[in-house]
């Protein structure tokens, strides 16, 4: 297939393959069984690999029995969304949020309602009026460059959230697999490091180094972690060591960091150019204006069938997820998520041409 017809895929939001250090890890798995194969091959405490709890108890200044690791961070979220709630529970979400946390909660029989977004993050009115009326279990938030639109909460509003949620009594499950890929502007400190027994805290080394590794992480309290560590044992007894060996090696290397910044080399100019695209061929659409992770959202303008233009869009080669997904409420019929990082720039350019020549705007 040639540039002009391939297929371009604005629907799952994964590392592109030149993101992986292939040849790096594979020293890291040699070097793992060579040297501590009778841990990583072996049943081990379902906390998980020690020295990696280490490593990153000093990066986030916590004790390592502060931290559990699992296989991805989603596992870890159902575990929690297990532990702190039940069966007709109320939880609260982003609206709109990541579709698998959503389908998660509503798995386990939660009450999912979602709270809207303004572009600096949760709409506080809206917030505390959802709060008065559901007195919801937890509050799960992404607050950097959100999945979906690319949004990042203000440090204003992360406070005032901190604030309700000690005021009203639920717990703040901090998603933030992307805050180490911010490719321009201000760092905004983490919930989790604003001090708070309110806080959990959520990441992984999926979008950093490699997705299918699935090494996740959570940070909180030790009394709520020590529930959470027997959830996960008793579903798996043990996470993947081998691939927690790897990941350690890979860190005390040193070798974190400057793949970070190889990532971010890699995404920054692919997030510059969807924004000019946007800008050039779709002016009529409302965009946020992401400054780091892996999505732009956009709204589409009354009048487009979103339904229609999805098939249409297909049919010229062009892949778009149904925003609904991300809604909580099957709101969403204008909201498409267009995710960046793994195409390249003459592909995201093309592909925001042709749809721009879908809708004739
Ligand atoms: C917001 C968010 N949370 C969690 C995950 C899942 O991460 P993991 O691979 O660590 O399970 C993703 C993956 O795309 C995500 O976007």
């Amino acid at each position: 297939m040639n540039g002009e017809n391939k297929v371009i895929n604005f629907t799952r939001g994964v590392p592109p393959t030149e993101a992986f250090p292939t040849k790096q890890l594979q020293e890291c798995a040699v070097a793992v069984l060579e040297n501590h194969s009778s841990t990583v091959l072996q049943y081990h405490p379902a906390a998980g690999y020690l020295p990696l709890r280490e490593w990153l108890g000093e990066k986030y200044d916590v004790s390592p029995d502060h931290i559990l690791l699992s296989n991805g961070s989603l596992q870890l979220q159902i575990f929690t969304a297990s532990i702190l709630a039940k069966t007709g529970d109320n939880v609260l979400v982003e609206k709109p949020t990541y579709d698998r946390a959503i389908t998660a909660f509503r798995k386990h029989g939660l009450k999912v309602h979602g709270v809207p977004l303004d572009n600096d993050g949760i709409n506080l009115g809206a917030l505390e009026e959802i709060v008065n009326q559901k007195k919801p279990k937890f509050f799960y938030i992404i607050p950097d460059f959100q999945n979906p639109t690319g949004i990042t909460t203000s440090k204003r509003k992360r406070k005032k959230l901190l604030e309700l949620a000690e005021s009203h009594d639920f717990w703040i499950l901090e998603d933030n697999p992307y805050k180490e890929l911010r490719y321009s502007g201000e760092e905004i400190p983490s919930i989790f490091s604003m001090g708070s027994e309110k806080v959990l805290f959520f990441s992984s080394f999926s979008k950093v180094l490699s997705p299918g590794i699935r090494v996740g992480y959570l940070i909180g309290p030790k009394s709520i972690l020590a529930e959470i560590t027997k959830y996960a044992e008793d579903t798996y007894i043990t996470p993947n060591m081998l691939s927690q060996g790897m990941v350690h090696e890979y860190c005390q290397r040193g070798w974190l960091e400057p793949n970070i910044k190889r990532l971010k080399d890699l995404y920054h100019p692919r997030l510059k150019t969807m924004l000019a695209a946007l800008d050039e061929h779709l002016p009529s659409v409302k965009r946020y204006s992401p400054e780091g992770g892996f999505f732009v959202g956009v709204e589409l303008p009354a009048g487009i069938d979103s339904q229609a233009l999805r098939s249409k869009a297909l049919d010229s080669g062009v892949r778009l997820s149904d925003g609904r997904g991300f809604y909580s409420d099957k709101a969403g019929e204008a909201f498409l998520r267009l995710p960046f990082c793994a195409l390249s720039t003459q592909e995201i350019e093309e592909g925001i041409k042709r749809l721009s020549f879908l809708m004739d705007l």
